[in-house]
């Protein structure tokens, strides 16, 4: 067994996810295959974080409750293993707003004002008003998230590291503070893992999101799937069929980094490079190691949309174990600050 394989069911692996509904190639790649293999080496917590999403999508509300079970339709179609992780939801936890209210007492207004996507996102989703208090405090929510479960391991994307160091600046903060001794930290610094895979970029090139409608959805049909692959946007200097191309700057090959295998990947760079295939034939060559790749995932999500009660169940079931772990923890910070 190679070092990176060792079991470390002593140490908590924590993340959580924005209900955005069905969940597309993007997430399988770049979260959820790497929280699967997880749950074999930690002991792993997953959540759906409903509250984080209302500090951006506050204005409409009506599709938080469908998007919450479609998300963990996907997760459980996926392989995350409700007996090996503990699946629940952020606003079924109330302790996570208790734990949110008591760190923000102690955090300057300067840390969240410097956090980089504080900036980025006011400037990036201009259409709404993000000038709100809870916008401002949403990476002190993901603290408290992750502090909550005296996580030591987050994997997220290079986008949420700066929340994990927040989370970390926060938790010497509070044991300074509110810790008998430097000894008896009553939290843990957690560390970042990152997610060793690179982004993949939507069928027009973009950004991979459900907004760009340029996505290719877990749930969605192998004819679906081919209709979204065919027109896909390719390297532009391959305008005409005996134009060579360069796979390095093609979203089509970022798919088959991800899908294909090394002969494949070998045989659809070759042929680009040397216009000996044309792009629709390098487009089949992915279909053929896409579509085995979502087929079981569709069956199984099939299979789980027939028992919603075994769903709800589920998440029952891990909010109860979440809501354990959370009373402790409060009991902790509670008699730390004398409350
Ligand atoms: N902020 C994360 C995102 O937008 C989601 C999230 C909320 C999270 N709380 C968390 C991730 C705690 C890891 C740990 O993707
Ligand atoms: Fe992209 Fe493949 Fe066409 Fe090359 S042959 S430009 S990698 S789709």
């Amino acid at each position: 067994m190679i070092e990176s394989e060792k079991e470390h069911k002593n140490k908590r692996v924590l993340s959580g996810m924005r209900p955005t509904g069905r969940l597309h190639i993007g997430h399988l790649v770049g979260a959820l295959q790497n929280w699967v293999k997880l749950q074999n080496q930690y002991e792993c917590f997953h959540f759906i974080a409903d509250w984080h999403m209302l500090t951006t999508d506050y204005m409409d509300t009506s599709e938080l409750e469908d998007n919450r079970f479609q998300m963990i339709l996907d997760w459980l179609a996926c392989g995350l293993d409700p007996n090996r992780s503990t699946l629940f939801v952020q606003s079924s936890i109330k302790e996570h707003a208790e734990l949110h209210l008591l760190l923000s007492m102690i955090t300057p207004l300067g840390w969240l004002e410097r956090v980089p996507s504080y900036k980025e996102m006011r400037e990036n989703l201009a259409d709404k008003d993000l000038n709100t208090y809870g916008f401002l405090g949403y990476p002190l929510l993901q603290s408290a998230d992750i502090l909550m479960y005296k996580a030591d391991f987050v994997p997220v994307g290079e986008d949420q590291v700066p929340h994990v160091e927040l989370t970390r600046e926060i938790a010497r903060r509070f044991n300074f503070t509110y810790g008998r001794n430097r000894t008896e930290a009553v939290f843990p610094e957690p560390q970042a893992l990152l997610t060793p895979v690179p982004r993949l970029p939507g069928t027009d090139g973009r950004k991979m999101s459900k907004s760009f409608g340029n996505d290719i959805k877990l749930s969605d049909d192998p004819a679906i799937v081919e209709k979204k692959i065919l027109p896909m946007v390719t390297d532009p200097a391959r305008k005409r069929r005996q134009d060579p191309g360069n796979p390095d700057i093609c979203p089509v090959f970022d798919y088959h980094k991800a899908f294909s295998t090394e002969a494949t990947q070998g045989w659809a760079a070759h042929g680009c490079r040397t216009a000996e295939i044309g792009c629709i034939d390098c487009k089949h060559g992915l279909l053929k190691h896409l579509l085995p790749v979502l087929e079981p995932i569709a069956a199984s999500r099939r299979e789980l949309e027939a028992h919603p009660e075994a769903v709800r169940e589920v998440l029952d079931a891990g909010n109860k174990t979440a809501r354990h772990v959370a009373q402790a923890t409060m009991d902790e910070v509670r008699k730390a600050m004398r409350l």
